[in-house]
């Protein structure tokens, strides 16, 4: 028996120096020290021992309990310092590796001027609104006082989709929705995109921008229209700079005006940017004509009203002295990382 218990103890210290991970050591303990283990099941012969042998036997077989815990717990130490060392080594940060960059976007050249001139007429008490890109032929022509048969309808110039359904033209549409929605007073801008079938060039895109405005109230003139256009110009470009209105004919507007603005560039007397002129057109303009009202069910005799639409590109362009258009639809971040 004290063979048996020298050789338990031997084989066991063995096993537990060979184990690598705590797992194997705990399955050891069970297995050795356990009910079912190979110490348990010695000592359960004691009983076959003489009464001298066993307090004998009994105390060796302590001692090889004993020493058996003792290195599986010693054993056990070691590999949790071991695991906690290869976990401590994997998780190292190096702090030399250069830092990840995050690319910042910009605002694109069109949104910069739409939120200027957003602020400019939100500060002048007007609502921004939407309409729809698919528009119906009345919305955008028949409402507005243009007949069949007037060129701005003329399909070579136009996307329709049916007779009656088109890609806007316009923002103008947005005038005639607003109108028959809600009552005056009326004061908005709708800002958005419109289409019409040009060939692209450094002055024409099929797609581009504008922003229509609309004001209706019981006595509004053309006065009302030159001062807010007038205001509008100069919180845009600043307030030295000068505008005229030139007389011009749109369908829903009596009188239409076009408002220029003299050229920053030259300060009037001629360059590249206002091609000579002097002058820069900026936007179409005029006094809402009264049958566009009579459309809406408004009464022209109690309400009236003026009514714009800007061109966005060309207000970037100016602004920024694009000399192409192309530049802005492009996504070229050398282009687009100068704003
Ligand atoms: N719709 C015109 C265009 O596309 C711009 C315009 C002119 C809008 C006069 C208006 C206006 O509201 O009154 O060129």
């Amino acid at each position: 028996m004290k063979e048996q218990l020298s050789n338990i103890q031997q084989k066991a210290l063995d096993e537990i120096k060979k184990a690598v991970d705590i797992k194997t050591v705990d399955d050891l303990k069970v297995r050795l020290l356990g009910k079912k283990g190979e110490l348990t099941a010695i000592l359960k012969q004691m009983g076959q021992l003489s009464a001298e042998e066993r307090p004998v036997m009994g105390q060796l077989a302590n001692q090889v309990r004993e020493c058996i815990e003792n290195d599986i717990a010693r054993k056990k130490e070691q590999l949790k310092a071991l695991e906690t060392e290869i976990k401590l080594k994997k998780e190292t940060v190096d702090v030399t590796l250069p830092g990840r960059k995050f690319e910042q976007g910009r605002r694109h050249p069109l949104n910069i001027v739409l939120d200027d001139l957003k602020e400019i007429f939100k500060g002048m008490g007007y609502s921004v609104v939407d309409g729809p890109e698919v528009e119906e032929t009345k919305y955008v022509f028949d409402m507005l006082n243009t007949d069949e048969g007037h060129p701005a309808r003329d399909p070579q110039d136009t996307f329709y989709i049916t007779d009656k359904i088109l890609l806007r033209t316009q923002t103008s549409s947005v005038q005639i929705r607003t109108m028959l929605k809600t009552k005056p007073p009326i004061a908005i801008i709708s800002p958005g995109r419109v289409y019409r079938s040009d060939a692209v060039d450094a002055t024409h895109s099929p797609i581009f921008h504008q922003c229509e405005g609309l004001v209706i109230d019981k006595g509004i003139t053309f006065g009302d229209l030159k001062g807010t256009l007038e205001m509008f110009a100069k919180r845009l470009y600043g307030s030295d700079v000068k505008v005229r209105f030139r007389p011009h004919h749109f369908p829903y507007t009596e009188p239409s005006a076009e408002m220029d603005l003299q050229c920053f560039k030259c300060g009037g007397k001629g360059c590249s940017l206002c091609k000579g002129e002097g002058w820069i057109e900026m936007l179409g303009s005029g006094v809402v004509h009264p049958q566009v009202l009579i459309n809406c069910d408004i009464d022209p005799e109690e309400y009236s009203g003026f009514a714009f639409g800007i061109g966005l590109e060309r207000i970037a362009m100016m602004r920024y002295e694009i000399d192409d258009m192309r530049l802005l639809y492009e996504n070229d971040l050398r282009f687009l990382k100068q704003f």
